[in-house]
């Protein structure tokens, strides 16, 4: 055994758990007989112990999870509107604490129609491109505040922040990337309003991409970037944008390759000084908890993610195929979770 990853697994709630089962599982079949093997670590984390011991994330919590090397995270949070997890805040003190904390600046979701796939547009081309969204700056910093709370007064801001290193490194993120693919970028802002935010965005491009001549770079407002998402997404290679357009995007973007059980991510501290953490777009899905219904395809992508930014390209290859090759069978939905699993593991080892 010439390597040993420490891996921090949490499970999460709702169909967390199940969907990680079921891409542990994938990956322990695509890592057996390499000479690669994953130290796993559990981390009982989100609704569920909240409701058990009070805690969100604790300073211990966190600093057991940073003494990894990647973190695979299912989904986390309740039943939206339950009034025991009203304090709770789950989405900032679990999920954007982590992501704040282990410095994961770029926020990497693939979007990929694969062939197979019934997606909602009627004639979608080919869709394949990546957004880069930047993870740990805009508006989610939680730089706000109000006053005269519940008056007729009240006043309430939450300011945007972007700063010339956290803008520059994302950006340089994403032309690197897009050097590694068909060499297109887009920057998708709100320039024409957002003059100061979008301004500071937009000349870190056209400064980085001097250095990338072999780049074609263009732009596009956020509302324009949801109608070609829609209209032309075969126009887009890489799109690189703040954390709030980046979030929405995503989405839409889910969307449209295929749905949420698709949708793969990756929070990704590129300098490797904290572990990076995957996990699939979507979250704990209460209304279909516990019924083994959840599409596991997500997480499982999610480890093809990891295993790419462990440097295990080959393995990643293997995983992405045997997902792409069980979508091309695929029918009809019917498949329980651990029937997916079952069925992209075999096609591994076809
Ligand atoms: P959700 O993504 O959990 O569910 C939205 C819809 O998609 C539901 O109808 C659900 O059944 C379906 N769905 C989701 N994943 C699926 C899968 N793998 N296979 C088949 N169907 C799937 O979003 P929702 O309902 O807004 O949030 C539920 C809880 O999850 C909330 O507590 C929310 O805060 C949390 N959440 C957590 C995230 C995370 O852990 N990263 C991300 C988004 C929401
Ligand atoms: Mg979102």
């Amino acid at each position: 055994m010439s390597r040993v990853v420490k891996l921090a697994v949490i499970p999460g709630d709702g169909i967390g758990p199940e969907v990680v089962a079921e891409a542990e599982k994938v990956l322990d079949a695509v890592i057996a007989g390499s000479d690669v093997a994953f130290d796993k670590t559990r981390f009982s984390l989100g609704a569920g112990r909240f409701l058990e011991t009070g805690d969100t994330l604790t300073d211990d919590d966190l600093g057991a999870i940073a003494d990894h090397d990647a973190i695979l995270l299912g989904a986390v949070g309740g039943v939206p509107g339950d009034p025991r997890l009203r304090d709770a805040n789950i989405e900032r003190g679990l999920l954007l604490k982590l992501r704040f904390e282990l410095d994961h600046y770029v926020n990497l979701r693939p979007s990929k129609l694969y062939p197979g796939v019934p997606g909602p547009l009627a004639d979608p081309g080919d869709i394949d491109f990546v957004v880069v969204r930047e993870g740990t700056e805009g508006p989610y910093v939680g730089n706000g505040g109000s006053i005269r709370r519940g008056t007729p007064h009240e006043v309430a801001n939450e300011t945007s922040v972007n700063t010339a290193f956290g803008v520059e490194r994302v950006v340089r993120y994403a032309f690197a990337l897009a050097e590694r693919r068909r060499q297109k970028l887009t920057l998708v802002h709100k320039t024409n309003v957002l003059v100061h935010a979008g301004g500071i965005w937009k000349r870190i491009v056209d400064q980085v991409a001097a250095e990338h001549p072999e780049v074609a770079v263009d732009y596009l407002h956020v509302d324009a970037a949801t109608i070609f998402l829609v209209t032309n997404p075969g126009r887009f290679d890489v799109i690189v944008t703040d954390n709030l357009f980046g979030d929405i995007l995503t989405d839409l973007a889910g969307a449209v390759t295929g749905g949420i059980g698709l949708a793969a991510s990756g929070n990704i501290n590129p300098d490797g000084a904290f572990p990076s953490m995957f996990e699939p777009v979507h979250g704990s899905a209460p209304d279909i908890a516990g019924q083994q219904k959840a599409d596991p395809t997500a997480a499982i992508l999610s480890v093809a993610l990891m295993l790419d930014h462990l440097g295990l390209r080959d393995h990643a290859e293997r995983v992405t195929r045997a997902v792409e090759t069980d979508i091309a069978a695929r029918t009809s939905d019917a498949r329980s979770t651990p029937q997916i699993g079952d069925a992209i593991v075999a096609r591994l080892q076809a």
